[in-house]
């Protein structure tokens, strides 16, 4: 099963690609967390750091060849699920074209997660990741537990949240209408508990129940 997860900052979709993936048992490929990864290890280049920082969205090459790259890792192989990309028409065609290349593979299906600007703001301006288990947190509503190792994500102060939130609702402009005429979006409301937005994204792709429940 491959997996498309497409929403704004903060409506979820890392929160959720755990537990899909959990389901499915399939990886979560996040071109975000990839990214902060080698902000981490000091391999990512000063300019791509800069423009993650400040809230802008990196060029489309700097992203299509670690799809590319990862998507062929033998945990791939009976699926994946992606978080965060494509994010813009011509990463959407690349990835069109990379999957056709590896024996005609398809997407399943592209869930967007809907969630209000200001309860984005709220969740961003909140979040916590403990650096030990990768484990996202809000301080308000799934607060970490004592001893946690906690990273403010530069990206979540809030002028860079504005200015990410403005990239979103700019990009989907064009990417939102390219899976709709492809019969492939799911509309889902992304308020709620957790667990109950997964129950919609299961209902939403027809698969409700997956994974054992
Ligand atoms: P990326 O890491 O993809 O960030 P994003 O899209 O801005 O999304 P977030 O990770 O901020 O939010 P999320 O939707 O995953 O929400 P979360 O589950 O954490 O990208 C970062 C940057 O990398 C980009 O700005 C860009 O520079 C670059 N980049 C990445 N991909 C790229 C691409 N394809 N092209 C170009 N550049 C790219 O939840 C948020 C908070 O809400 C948490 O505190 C959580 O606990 C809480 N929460 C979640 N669900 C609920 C709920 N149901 N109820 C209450 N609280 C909830």
């Amino acid at each position: 099963m491959i997996l498309v997860l497409v929403g704004p900052p903060g409506a979820g979709k890392g929160t959720q690609a755990k537990l899909l993936c959990a389901r499915f048992g399939i990886p979560q490929i996040s071109t975000g967390d990839m990214l902060r990864e080698a902000k981490r290890s000091g391999t990512l280049e000063k300019r791509y750091l800069d423009i993650m920082d400040s809230g802008g969205l990196l060029p489309d090459e700097a992203v299509i060849g670690l799809i590319a790259r990862r998507t062929v890792e033998p945990d791939c192989s009976n699926g994946f699920l992606l978080d965060g990309f494509p994010r813009t028409v011509p990463q959407a065609d690349a990835l069109d074209e990379l999957l056709a290349n590896q024996d005609g593979r398809r997407i399943d299906a592209v869930i967007q997660l809907d969630v209000a600007r200001p309860l984005l703001e709220e969740r961003l301006i909140h979040r916590r990741t403990d650096k030990r288990s990768g484990q996202i947190h809000h301080l308000v509503y799934n607060p970490p537990p004592p001893g946690a190792e906690l990273e403010h994500r530069a990206d979540d102060r809030p002028e860079a949240v504005a200015k990410r939130l403005d990239a979103y609702e700019a990009m989907t402009a064009a990417l939102l209408p390219f899976y709709e005429e492809k019969k492939l979006l799911h509309r889902v409301d992304g308020v709620g508990k957790p667990e109950e937005v997964t129950h919609r994204v299961l209902s939403a792709i027809g698969r409700p129940g997956s994974g054992g429940e």
